[in-house]
């Protein structure tokens, strides 16, 4: 599944202030514009407050558009009908930065992994016994084992409820993920984990990845173009490659100089074919 953002602007409008007065509104997304191609890894980087996870609530239509328009295999999103929205719902699932308020703490890894299963029950059609079937065959497929099938969230390390995240959006079979800071609240070591198994996973199920981070090493470890987004304009996008070589944008070479080691071959993140581990 391809997307299309065209000219998306998303205008908030300002607090009111008294009884008469309204705050000035604010623009947290003006005139944004990319292209992710099916299959493709695409990475949205940016500072805390450039506006990522605005674009991501406008693409998963829980904000409305001030102006443009947001495309899916050619579709408007923002003029679907309910029932379409639903299929694409379907098609489409997100991983969220924090494994500990992303999940229930009440209900056990089965029904957190299973629950997508039921929702979308219309369109995946299983009995009770083929959902447990499907979990487990998630949890392995994400490095857990089944053994974590009726416990809880508090039980696992910030690692495993990322990967029970990602299982979660796995389920319905997806062929398209949003992933916003998936690793952003994970130990370094922990990181390199999650991204290597979200890569192999990338891959391995011919997925399409919208991949938002404040963080260029974890870019350029799991994607192949990267768009820059800076107070809510996109300041430069382009293959990861050609960004990290040749950054046109100051804004961009200052995220490039906070990145801990720049040197790819020396980066904690590295695929496990280029740190000669084998893919
Ligand atoms: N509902 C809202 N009303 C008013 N302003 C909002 C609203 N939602 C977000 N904003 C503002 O829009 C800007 C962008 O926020 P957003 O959450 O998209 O940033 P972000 O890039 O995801 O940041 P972070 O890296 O911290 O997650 C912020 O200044 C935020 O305060
Ligand atoms: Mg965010």
């Amino acid at each position: 599944m391809s997307l299309v953002i065209e000219n998306v602007t998303k205008t908030f409008p300002g607090q009111r202030q008294g009884l008469f007065g309204r705050g000035d509104s604010f623009t947290a997304l003006d005139d944004v514009s990319l292209r992710v191609a099916k299959g493709a890894s695409f990475g949205l980087v940016g500072e805390s407050g450039s506006g990522k996870t605005t674009l991501t609530r406008c693409i998963l239509r829980l904000e409305s558009l001030t102006s443009g328009r947001i495309l899916f295999d050619g579709a408007d999103v923002h003029a679907l009908a309910s029932a379409e929205m639903r299929r694409l719902r379907s098609r489409l699932q997100i991983v969220f930065q924090d494994p500990y308020a992303s999940l229930d703490p009440r209900m056990t890894i089965h029904d957190i992994v299973a629950e997508p299963l039921v929702i979308h029950r219309d369109v995946v059609k299983m009995t009770e016994r083929q959902r447990t079937e499907r979990v487990a065959e998630l949890l392995l497929q994400v490095g857990l084992g089944t053994q974590h099938l009726f416990r809880y969230p508090h039980e696992f390390s910030g690692g495993q409820r990322q990967r029970i995240g990602i299982a979660r959006a796995l389920a319905v079979r997806p062929e398209f993920l949003i992933l916003d800071e998936p690793t952003s609240a994970l130990d370094v070591s922990v990181q390199a984990e999650v991204l290597n198994l979200l890569h192999r996973l990338q891959v391995e199920l011919g997925l399409t990845y919208f991949f938002i981070s404040h963080d260029l090493g974890v870019i350029r470890y799991i994607c192949d173009d990267v768009a820059v987004i800076y107070r809510g304009k996109l300041v430069e996008q382009g293959p990861v490659a050609e960004i990290f070589d040749r950054p046109q944008n100051d804004y961009t070479r200052m995220l490039l100089n906070a990145m801990p080691d720049p040197d790819p071959d020396r980066s904690p993140f590295r695929r496990p074919a280029e740190a000669g581990v084998g893919a």
